[in-house]
């Protein structure tokens, strides 16, 4: 499938891969080449470099969309929009509270110290605010696709598992447990709370510098019946990642471990029967093979020392390079038959504007 049908087609796409391998790039980049092609999109990207932002017309308060100016040359005049917005965790999950409970609850709820530590930096509530972000887009049905960057966590498959993880620790099956003494018998309770979890709790509350034992047990109060629309949301999500104009988009570097989970997340979204739209191998040394060089090594040996020979080693190792990616990549795609596959190569500079954005955008689009 060319990537342009894909841009044409789909209503959402969501570009997930592991850390660091070009996933807001191409999230950036897909999104303005939906907007040269016709649609009118949005991109919601997380963390985006500064320049990159910039580039994009937001500033650090980029939690709202915000129309891209794009240049019309006669050459690639844009026929749809192109929206951008970055993804601000916290007043997300703050808004989401607020649908969800009255408003005196909310402001409780806003006012816990233990919530703002879970609503900034709890693992796994940057991947549920991003499928959140993703929904309300949807519902606000004003754009036709919704592109989808996703956080930089360790391993691509996180970003399927967090939702549960994170409603698993709301609904606080774990955390209750450790608490139920404290909020039955208030600070007495604390004596029957095992050595070892006072000790992580203090290293908690030394973190967060809030007393933390009270906190968490109104916390959980506060939250008490919300647990259920915390589920239900993300099951509307989930269903919403699995519709027919949804398309993942896995980034990957053309390396072994890049690749290898690459894989594993393709197996999983084929699982979970999440259309998955093709592969991006991104920062990939396509050094094309030249027809009677095929040992240019023997070739500078005969030539003797001098810039022929430098050359011809130079190329030799490249072409080396780009050897060992395809063969790793005929690996991976051994394993996920019938897979589009996407090409991008290693630019000479970051790509941080929209002309170089243009430019991945074009450059996937010829793959
Ligand atoms: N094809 C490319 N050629 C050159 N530079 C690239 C290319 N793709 C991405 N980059 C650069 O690599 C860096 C990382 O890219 P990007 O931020 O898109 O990765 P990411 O997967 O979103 O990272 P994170 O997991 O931290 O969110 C950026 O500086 C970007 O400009
Ligand atoms: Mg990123």
């Amino acid at each position: 499938m060319k990537i342009d049908d894909l841009l044409r087609e789909r209503h959402v796409i969501v570009c997930t891969g592991s850390g660091g391998v070009g996933k807001t790039t191409t999230s950036a980049a897909l999104a303005l080449r939906a907007a040269e092609v016709g649609r009118r999109v949005i991109v919601c990207t997380i963390d985006p470099a500064r320049r990159l932002a910039q580039s994009m017309g937001l500033d650090q308060l980029g939690g709202e969309p915000k129309l891209v100016p794009l240049q019309s040359s006669s050459r690639s005049k844009p026929k749809g929009e192109l929206w951008a917005m970055m993804l601000d965790m916290k007043s997300t999950f703050d808004q989401m509270v607020l649908e969800m409970t009255s408003e005196d609850r909310a402001e409780q709820i806003f006012q816990n110290p233990f919530y703002h530590h879970i609503s900034s930096t709890l693992a796994g509530t940057q991947e549920y605010m991003a499928m959140e972000k993703l929904w309300e887009l949807h519902e606000e049905g004003r754009w036709e696709l919704i592109v989808i960057d996703t956080p930089p966590t360790r391993s691509a498959l996180d970003f399927l598992d967090a939702p549960r993880r994170l409603t698993d620790f709301l609904e606080g099956r774990f955390l209750k447990l450790l608490m139920l003494p404290y909020m039955k018998a208030g600070k007495t309770g604390l004596r029957l709370i095992n050595f070892g979890t006072r000790v992580a709790l203090r290293a908690v509350t030394r973190i967060t510098g809030s007393d933390l034992f009270a906190d968490v047990a109104n916390f959980f109060q506060q939250f008490e019946g919300m647990y259920e629309t915390f589920k239900e949301r993300s099951r509307r999500v989930r269903e919403l990642m699995g519709a027919r104009r949804t398309a993942f988009v896995i980034v990957t570097a053309p390396t072994e471990p890049s690749l290898k989970e690459a894989r594993f997340f393709a197996e999983r979204l084929k699982k979970e029967s999440i259309p998955l739209g093709g592969l991006v191998v991104n920062r990939a040394h396509a050094v094309w093979g030249i027809h009677g060089l095929e040992n240019p090594i023997a070739v500078a040996d005969r030539v003797g020392p001098g810039i022929l020979a430098d050359a011809l080693r130079t190329y030799a190792s490249w072409r080396a390079v780009s050897l060992r990616e395809e063969r790793l990549l005929a690996g991976t795609l051994g394993a996920i038959d019938k897979t589009p596959v996407w090409r991008v190569p290693d630019l000479a500079d970051d790509v941080c504007d929209l002309k170089s954005l243009r430019e991945v955008g074009a450059l996937l689009a010829a793959g």
